[in-house]
């Protein structure tokens, strides 16, 4: 009986990307905002984060923006450890009164935006196999924590988040007054497509000018040991300084490296160009964007039209 109750908890045991129980189990019951089970976390997903974690440090040092710097090193991350949650945020929420709360997958678009409002960052808590840290679809503890995080440390970078947060409010009352479905469906499809391109280009992929040239801030290429240092010395990469009309049309495929960045000035260009992207919302600009990539699915339009 013994026997059975530790193969049991052994199969219970870690949580790996699509392997980890624990977030099976909370996704059949429809728990979207979760607890991290911290003993739950296997030796090799510490072992994972150990690798991805020391990897990373000579390229932050070479490639990242000084505020992502700056902003790793107030965070007090273990190197050898998955991070605790509570521990990063004691850190965290004193410094801009962001915090990183647990989700167990994917936050419909409208949620995961009102979060950013609320300066909660959905994090996801599992960690990739010890033995593909190169390649994952989708976000992981090291990408939410070491990619995304220690920008929301810096003030001026934590107020563009919670700028992008209110243009989804705006999207959501922009399109709750079209009284025809059809053309509340197609403006609004268009409209999560722009806010999308735009998050892409800036949040996850952007590049910031400094006295020593481009910088990363983005968090897709702060976690990519690969990527970060690609996008910065590739001659195969091309970089532009943003313009919105560009990012907003502007198809993107997240299964590569990206042959198309675009370079703000500082945080409070992001932040003006978040305050552009709405007053364009407001203008009816993004209501017919260029069609392509990224798809908008059902739950991400229902999330905008069920507040
Ligand atoms: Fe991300």
């Amino acid at each position: 009986m013994a026997h059975t109750t530790v193969n049991e908890l052994k199969a219970f045991m870690g949580l790996t990307t699509n392997e980890a129980k624990f977030i099976e189990q909370a996704r059949e019951r429809g728990e979207l905002y979760i607890v991290q089970p911290y003993d739950l976390y296997s030796p090799e997903n510490h072992e994972s984060w150990r690798k991805l974690f020391s990897r990373m440090h000579g390229r932050w040092e070479k490639y990242a923006n000084e505020h992502f710097q700056l902003g790793i090193d107030s965070l007090c991350l273990n190197p050898n450890a998955v991070p605790r949650l509570e521990d990063v945020n004691q850190f965290l929420e004193p410094l801009t009164h962001f915090k990183a709360k647990p989700v167990s997958g994917y936050v419909p678009a409208y949620k995961f935006f009102d979060c950013l409002r609320n300066r909660e960052f959905p994090t996801t808590i599992t960690i990739r196999r010890s033995d593909k840290l190169d390649y994952l679809p989708e976000p992981d503890i090291f990408h939410d924590i070491a990619g995304h995080v220690p920008m929301h440390t810096d003030p001026a970078f934590a107020d563009a988040l919670v700028r992008f947060g209110d243009c989804a409010h705006t999207a959501a009352e922009i399109v709750s007054g079209i009284s025809d479905k059809e053309e509340q469906i197609r403006r609004l499809t268009s409209i999560i497509r722009a806010m999308a391109r735009f998050f892409w280009f800036t949040i996850e992929f952007g590049l910031m000018n400094s006295k020593d040239g481009l910088k990363v801030y983005g968090s897709g290429l702060l976690s990519s040991y690969g990527e970060i240092e690609h996008c910065i010395e590739s001659p195969d990469v091309q970089r532009f300084p943003i313009q919105l009309e560009w990012v907003i049309n502007q198809s993107f495929e997240i299964d590569h490296y990206q042959p198309l960045l675009f370079h703000v000035e500082n945080f409070s260009h992001l932040f003006e160009l978040v305050d552009e992207l709405e007053k364009w919302m407001k203008d009816g600009k993004l209501g017919n964007v260029a069609p392509g990539e990224p798809g908008v699915n059902e739950e991400d339009l229902v999330s905008f039209l069920h507040i």
